[in-house]
Parts: C-alpha cells; sequence; structure tokens
C-alpha cells in the first residue's frame, strides 16, 4: 500500500471552476513592446533559438571529447549554485516546498532543475501515473524529507524573463490542455513572481539520447516510436502541433522503456496564423492557380528587380529537424510537420548518424534534404506550396537516393539490400511514410501507430512499463550539497 495521503486540494489557485488554465493575479506586465516586437521578429528569434541549439550541441559534443579544465568546472558549479539560490528566494515559501537539487537541463528558452517536492503528500497527485507503485521500488529512505515513502522528485523548468509573456502563457495552456495525455509531461502547477515563471513538472528519469541510440535494435525502436507516436497522436487530436520534435524534447528511458513528450514552448494551435496555401488545394485547381506565377525566364537566373511580394510563415522549430513544407514558408502547416521531424529521428537512429542534417541556414536544409530525395521531387515539392527549386549544384543528382542506400552506407554495410534484416525494412519502409515531401501524403500520427512497424515490439512485454531500478544517481548529488 502506498503511504500517500488522500489528494486532498489542488496547488495553488491555478485551476478555476472552469478549469482553464490561470496564471496569477498580478498588475499586467509592461512587456508589451517585447510582445509586439516579437510578433515581427518571430522569424530571427528562431533562426537565433535554432544556432544557439546546435552551437550547445556542438559545445557538449566537443565537452565529452576535452575534459573541462577544473577552473571552468568550479565557476560554472558555484554560477549554477548562485541560480539555485536566487531561485530559491524569488518565491515566498519556495524552500518550504522543494528543495532544489541540482540543475539538469539548459534549453533555448529554460533552464530545469530537479528537486524534492516536499510537500507531495499534502496534495491532489492525480498526476502521478507511479503514485501507487512507489513502496515496490522504494529504496530505504536516507535523506530528510521523506518519510516512511522514497521521496518524489519535481522537475522546475525556470523560463528565462526575456521570453514574451504571451509565449509562456501559451506553453502553460496548452499543457493544462493536454493533461491526461498517454505520454505527454502533466504540469503540476505554475509560479510568478514578477517577471519569472516556473513551471513545476513530475520528474522523468531519462537518458542522453547520444549514449544510446547506437545501440537501439530494431523492436527497441519500434517502442520509443510507439510511445512518441502515442504523445503526437493525443496533442494531434487536441489539434496543437509541437514544432519542435527532437530527441532532446522526448525524454526517455532505456532500462524502463518509458518516454514522454515535452517543451511545449513553440507549439500552437492549428491554423493560428494561417492563411490559404496552394498545398491545400485539389491538384487541378493548384495546377491553374500556379500557371501565372511560373515565368520561364526565373528558371536561368534571379530577376534584378524582384517584384513578388515576400512572403512570411511561421518557420519555430530547431535547424535539421523542419520539415520541408516549413522550409518552402507554407502558409497553411499542419501537424504533419511534426511527423517529419520524428522521422528525422529515426532516420538518426538507422543510419547512427547524430545529428544527420547539420545545416547553417534554411537553404542548406533544403539542398541537404534535395540530396536524399534529388531535385525533381524536390522541385514538385515547392510547387505545392507555390514555390520553385532550383539550382545549379552539380553534385546534386536528379533523382537521388533510396533510403535504403543512406542507411546500408552510413552503417558501412555495402550496397546490397539483401544486407537489410526484414525488420529494418520495415522500419525504412515506415522512414519514408513519415519522411514523404508531401504533408498530404505523408503518415498521421494516428494512422502510424497502426503501421506494423510500431507493433514490432508490443509482444515484448519483459522490462516495459517498469519504472527503472537503478540507483539514483543523484542521492550522491543530494549528500554533496
Ligand atoms: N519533466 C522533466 N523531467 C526531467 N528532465 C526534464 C523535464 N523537463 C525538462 N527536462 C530537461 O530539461 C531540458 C530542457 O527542458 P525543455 O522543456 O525542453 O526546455 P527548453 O524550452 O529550454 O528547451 C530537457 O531537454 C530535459 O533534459
Ligand atoms: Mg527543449
Amino acid at each position: 500500500m502506498a503511504t500517500a495521503v488522500p489528494a486532498t486540494r489542488r496547488r495553488d489557485a491555478f485551476w478555476n471552476e472552469n478549469d482553464s488554465f490561470r496564471i496569477h493575479e498580478d498588475a499586467p506586465s509592461t512587456e508589451d513592446t517585447e510582445m509586439n516586437e516579437e510578433a515581427h521578429q518571430e522569424e530571427d528569434d528562431e533562426d537565433e533559438t535554432a544556432e544557439q541549439e546546435t552551437e550547445s550541441l556542438a559545445e557538449e559534443a566537443q565537452e565529452s571529447e576535452e575534459s573541462e579544465s577544473s577552473e571552468d568546472e568550479a565557476a560554472s558549479s558555484n554560477q549554477v549554485q548562485y541560480d539555485m539560490e536566487k531561485l530559491q528566494d524569488a518565491f515566498p515559501g519556495f524552500r518550504q516546498k522543494y528543495r532544489l537539487i541540482k540543475r539538469i537541463g539548459e534549453g533555448t528558452f529554460s533552464t530545469v532543475y530537479k528537486a524534492q517536492d516536499l510537500a507531495y503528500d499534502k496534495y491532489d497527485n492525480s498526476w502521478d501515473l507511479d503514485r501507487d507503485n512507489y513502496d515496490r521500488w522504494a529504496v530505504p529512505p536516507i535523506f530528510g524529507g521523506g518519510g516512511l515513502r522514497k521521496p518524489t522528485y519535481v522537475a522546475i523548468k525556470k523560463i528565462y524573463v526575456t521570453s514574451s509573456p504571451n509565449r509562456i502563457l501559451n506553453e502553460l495552456e496548452l499543457l493544462h490542455d493536454l493533461r491526461g495525455c498517454d505520454s505527454v509531461c502533466p504540469l503540476i502547477t505554475a509560479f510568478r513572481s514578477t517577471d519569472q515563471v516556473v513551471a513545476i513538472l513530475p520528474y522523468f528519469r531519462h537518458a542522453d539520447f547520444r549514449d544510446y541510440f547506437r545501440q537501439m535494435t530494431i523492436p527497441d525502436m519500434a517502442i520509443y516510436f510507439r510511445s512518441l507516436f502515442s504523445a503526437l497522436a493525443s496533442v494531434h487530436a487536441h489539434h496543437i502541433l509541437h514544432r519542435d520534435i527532437k530527441p532532446t524534447n522526448f525524454l526517455y528511458d532505456p532500462s524502463s522503456r518509458r518516454g514522454v513528450l515535452v517543451d511545449f514552448g513553440l507549439a500552437e494551435r492549428e491554423g493560428y496564423d494561417s492563411k490559404p496555401c496552394l498545398c491545400h488545394d485539389d491538384p487541378a485547381t493548384r495546377k491553374a492557380k500556379l500557371k501565372p506565377l511560373i515565368k520561364p525566364e526565373l528558371k536561368k537566373a534571379y530577376p534584378k528587380e524582384d517584384t513578388r511580394p515576400s512572403r512570411r510563415a511561421n518557420r519555430a522549430g530547431t535547424r535539421g529537424f523542419r520539415a520541408p513544407e516549413v522550409l518552402f514558408k507554407c502558409t497553411e502547416q499542419s501537424t504533419k510537420i511534426d511527423v517529419w521531424s520524428v522521422g528525422v529521428i529515426l532516420l538518426t537512429i538507422l543510419s547512427r548518424r547524430f545529428p544527420f542534417f547539420n545545416s547553417a541556414d534554411d537553404v542548406e536544409a533544403m539542398i541537404e534534404i534535395a540530396t536524399i530525395f534529388g531535385r525533381q521531387r524536390m522541385q514538385h515539392a515547392a510547387l505545392l506550396h507555390g514555390c520553385m527549386f532550383e539550382t545549379n549544384i552539380p553534385s546534386l543528382g536528379r533523382s537521388g537516393y533510396s533510403f535504403e542506400g543512406i542507411i546500408l552506407w552510413s552503417t558501412s554495410r555495402g550496397d546490397s539490400k539483401d544486407n537489410l534484416s526484414s525488420e529494418e525494412k520495415l522500419a525504412i519502409e515506415f522512414l519514408s511514410r513519415c519522411m514523404e515531401l508531401d504533408p498530404s501524403k505523408r503518415i498521421s500520427a494516428k494512422e502510424a501507430l497502426q503501421h506494423d512497424f510500431l507493433r514490432l515490439g508490443l509482444d515484448e512485454t519483459s522490462s516495459v512499463g517498469e519504472p527503472s531500478e537503478a540507483g539514483d544517481d543523484d542521492e550522491m548529488d543530494m549528500l554533496k550539497a
């Protein structure tokens, strides 16, 4: 029997009668300028986001090769300690509710800390799917605050004060709408003190993608993607686009084989800010509309005075994971953009290359995709959105390569398809359904769950769903603290 006290009350006053998300009632923020500016600067902002992100990935990779000097280490741990103190002081009563343990993540828009949830037993913990399991896998409680039960942990996401209030509220609202969805990280509560907002999420143990993706078998992949697609199917059923699907936003624990989707910082509702795009027309209408736009002279050179109106579309996301329609500035993007990004993760795992795409900007990203699909298919994909794709790069072939060929090449297995197992071929067939250039032909998350590839791991019940027993290395961190 778990020792959890019966659910008593919800945390704080964030849940009103109609169960819609509401943040504190402090005076309106004075950050209107930033919000307005953001509306105009969205594109540049996202570009920077992606750049910072890839840079930090590159930095981390380098870090693992050269060890940090002890002086740098000390300076950075002092800084982390300082930031943690500051955060604890920013909210009255923080120390009675949470005990910060360590920094676990630093994303583009936030820093995330692991903390012990000291007041767990005083609240409604219906978000906690493991609450009845604690006794079964509990280790003796050595450290204070846990009583007889294993301490429970939360992830505290400190959203940077430079994020626009609209964006912060959007993330919290969408998480609130998605409560109860399979494999989506629930939001426990959120606090605001002046311009600082923190979101409280259940802590999910997970491993670094780079440490496990090379060892994954095909059934392992099926289980990973089943979990990711279950999350996406629920998100998409709510008509929400995540927009930033990538390994660091899907927290996966290979030992328990459980995953959870996080980071709705760039998510948006389908249709938000959208304008009709040719890709939603039937082929005949599209052809008729395209005819006057296609000028043969444009194929030979760029016009000196380009009088065509510039096109604006949401391109939020991370470099290397953006769907072709995002690169072609489709103005009517759909949930299918997320499916493409999942395809990129699958391609990464099958090819054992991370990052698989490594472009500096959107034009390079198009070239990378065109290298796989070939010039001809890329031109068709561009026309779907009223764009023309022309290139004179000699190495860019007309028909591109097959996914089988790319995977055999990148895993150094010659060029005979006989070198691929039947399970691998099934995974590659699934990959081609996810990385379909035309979003209307791309598989949906709901359909993906019915695909034979995602059913592969279903019989393997051995360790699936069991919380990991691995010793909690954070107990050591707590000792040091
Ligand atoms: N609920 C959680 N449990 C454990 N770690 C988390 C949790 N949420 C976030 N993290 C860690 O923090 C990182 C950044 O969080 P994320 O929500 O993606 O913020 P950002 O918008 O800054 O990218 C994640 O990649 C992950 O390593
Ligand atoms: Mg993130």
